[in-house]
């Protein structure tokens, strides 16, 4: 039988919706929600990210901008604009669009973003927090990806999770966020030696390696939860994920499909812990 799929546009216009009361509450007692986006460069991709995170902000009642730097830009000027946002009142959110040209100490620039408006959660407090089972913000992804398995109705506790990609900014923190559901959870990656030995025997599969349909139906358990973070652009210009949709569909119970699964969910998190900041400094 073919699995049902977990849809992520109606699941974020369904919670886009219910933010819309809290931002107007808080734009009644003159905290109106305001992120602010940083781009550095010109990668494509990245500016399409960032207009959607504006646009979605702006859609439901928010205040949100965004700042281009040309892609030679000195780091000290990022950093000195970074300490500007963290003192305005306005601003609650700010967020640093990755990847960042090779000049840049990534890392550097993410700390520098006051904890209280690190609404992507890639701050090491932040990254602390959640690892000690006691979260402030979540990274927007994997974050998304937890309402997804809370509308399916999946029950993650004592489940065998399976995560292919360890990123600091999908695979980590989904690992983390598994762990404290109770979940057992093993991350792969590269250099794995045998993905298919764990693959085959995960009852919930997140696939986030940026690899076009890799993981494919002969490589997941029949009944399998299938959650696909991967958005690939293939040569005629479509997107896929990092998951075969079509032979896995056909032996998971509960997939996601690219695009209209995953994506929209990350933006969606985005304006929760945005708004979420704003009600914490208005309170
Ligand atoms: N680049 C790809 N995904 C993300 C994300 O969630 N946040 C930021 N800041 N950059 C990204």
């Amino acid at each position: 039988m073919a699995a049902q799929i977990i849809d992520g546009n109606a699941l974020a216009q369904e919670l886009r919706q219910s933010f819309k009361a809290r931002v107007d509450a808080l734009a009644a007692k003159g905290h109106r929600p305001g992120l602010v986006v940083i781009l550095v460069g010109e990668n494509p991709a990245s500016q399409v990210y960032v207009r959607n995170k504006v646009n979605a902000c702006l859609n439901i009642g928010m205040h949100s901008e965004k700042i281009v730097y040309d892609a030679d830009v000195d780091q000290a000027v990022v950093l000195a604009k970074i300490a500007e946002l963290n003192a305005d009142p306005n601003i609650h959110g700010i967020l640093v669009q990755l990847p960042l040209p090779k000049h840049f100490d990534e890392e550097k620039v993410l700390e520098a973003i006051s904890v209280e408006k690190d609404v992507d959660g890639f701050h090491a407090e932040n990254v602390g927090a959640l690892a000690q089972g006691n979260p402030r913000f979540i990274a927007c992804t994997p974050y998304g990806v937890m309402k997804m398995f809370e509308k399916g109705g999946v029950d993650l506790a004592g489940k065998e999770a399976v995560i292919v990609g360890r990123s600091n900014i999908v695979g980590k923190p989904m690992a983390l966020l598994l762990i404290n559901a109770g979940a057992t959870v093993t991350v792969c990656h590269s250099k794995t030696k045998d993905l298919l030995f764990h693959t085959k025997r995960a009852d919930i599969l997140v696939a986030a390696v940026g690899k076009p349909k890799m993981i494919t139906g002969d490589m997941i358990k029949p009944g399998a939860v299938v959650i696909d973070v991967g958005i690939n652009r293939l040569p005629d210009g479509k997107l896929c994920g990092d998951v075969d949709f079509d032979s896995c569909k056909e032996v998971a119970s509960l997939i996601t499909p690219v695009p209209g699964g995953v994506g929209p969910m990350t933006i969606t998190m985005l304006l929760a812990n945005t708004i979420e900041a704003a009600e914490r400094k208005s309170r």
